[in-house]
């Protein structure tokens, strides 16, 4: 299906969720890189979680913008599966997700559409095993069991 109209049918309209993105990443944490992000995750009831990267003197211990909006929603007790993921990084080009930000949105969102944008030009649009092709998640995992 086109992303319009998945966006449609989840009750999220994609410019409206990336201006929330844009506006979000003005909380960023990033002295270090100066490279700002803002995340929101919308789930299929229809939750938004927010998040920005967090960044530590300890360089490794960073947090990237999706993580931080997905362990708000794990925090929150919602399960339901993420529709979809918009995510604006500081720039023109796309913020697309690292590789950890990918298999974290797979592991709540193997149908997520995302959207990444940066300040100019078209967004990438992407599902998420689109960008995570033969990704390992749950449903692996669980056909291990028994
Ligand atoms: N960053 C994110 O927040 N999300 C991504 O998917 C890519 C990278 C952050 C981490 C770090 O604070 C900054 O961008 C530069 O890498």
């Amino acid at each position: 299906m086109r992303s319009e109209g998945r966006a449609a049918d989840a009750g999220y309209d994609e410019a409206e969720l990336l201006r929330r993105a844009r506006e979000v990443r003005e909380r960023a944490y990033a002295p270090y890189s100066g490279f700002r992000v803002g995340a929101v995750v919308v789930t299929e009831d229809g939750h938004r979680f927010e998040g920005v990267n967090v960044e530590n003197a300890s360089y490794r211990m960073t947090t990237c913008a999706e993580q931080s909006a997905i362990a708000t929603m794990a925090t929150a007790g919602v399960r339901s599966p993420i529709v979809a993921v918009a995510v604006v990084g500081d720039g023109d080009d796309p913020c697309t997700p690292c590789g950890a930000c990918r298999q974290t949105v797979f592991e709540f969102g193997p149908d997520a559409v995302v959207y990444a944008s940066g300040d100019a030009g078209r967004p990438l649009i992407a599902t998420i095993t689109e960008l995570l092709p033969h990704g390992f998640g749950p449903r692996r995992l669980a056909q291990g069991q028994g």
